[in-house]
């Protein structure tokens, strides 16, 4: 696969097959994302993937603290307004996933079960958490992201699916203290990994993309 067709045909996955992939693989795809260009080469980016027990241990921990509502503590917090063209993008999606799905998105009991499934990997064998030191500025977290988008390539161009996942930071100090991450770093996103179930209806979606006259001015 070419690097066009890799970034263009890259989409979120969902439902993943339980079958695990191999070390070597997952460190392969690490040291790929790892040549990602950042602020003065300061690469910014600190990684620990989990899996097996550890994992499903972390994930009843964060559904016992849903169940229990606990109030979110992310170290990045969740945006409360948007602008008007990127809330007209975000209510686009949310109208064709509820088509898609039959449910309303904005029901609280919908949305809590999307963050109980959010917070079991989407069943992926592995999750991926991207963290860096708290005291870090905003161009270190435009160059994880960058780190986060090249790994989500090299996962794709082997087959591998992904999906990057804000609410895998919802309870960051109890992820930071689970996974023994210093309470310094600055929790910055949860990725699930996994071979794609492509039966899944949950990857049949595609999202799309407004055209480039919303977004691109040529000027000469
Ligand atoms: C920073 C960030 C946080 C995200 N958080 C979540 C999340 O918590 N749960 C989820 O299912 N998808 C999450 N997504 C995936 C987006 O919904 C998805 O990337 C977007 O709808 C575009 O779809 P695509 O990735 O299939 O191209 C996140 C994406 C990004 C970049």
């Amino acid at each position: 696969m070419d690097a066009i067709e890799c970034i263009k045909s890259r989409m979120s996955i969902r439902k993943f097959r339980p079958d695990p992939v191999l070390d070597d693989l997952l460190i392969e795809i690490i040291e790929a994302a790892k040549w990602s260009p950042s602020y003065k080469n300061s690469q910014p980016w600190e990684v620990l993937i989990v899996s097996g027990e550890k994992k499903e241990s972390l994930s009843k921990m964060l559904v016992d603290l849903l169940d229990k509502n606990e109030p979110p503590c992310p170290d990045i917090p969740e945006p409360q307004s948007w602008p008007p063209a990127e809330k007209t993008r975000i209510d686009s999606l949310m109208k064709k996933r509820s088509e898609q799905t039959g449910k309303d998105l904005n029901d609280p009991e919908v949305k809590r079960k999307a963050k109980i499934v959010n917070f079991n990997f989407y069943k992926a064998p592995h999750g991926i958490f991207l963290f860096q030191d708290a005291s870090l500025s905003l161009w270190s977290l435009f160059d994880i992201g960058l780190f986060a988008q090249s790994l989500m390539l090299a996962a794709h161009a082997h087959g591998v699916g992904t999906v990057p996942q804000a609410f895998l930071t919802d309870y960051a100090l109890h992820v930071k203290k689970f996974l023994g991450i210093s309470e310094s770093k600055r929790l910055v996103l949860g990725i699930s990994a996994g071979y794609p179930d492509w039966e899944s209806p949950a990857n049949k979606f595609r999202t799309d993309r407004v055209g480039r006259e919303d977004f691109l001015r040529v000027i000469q």
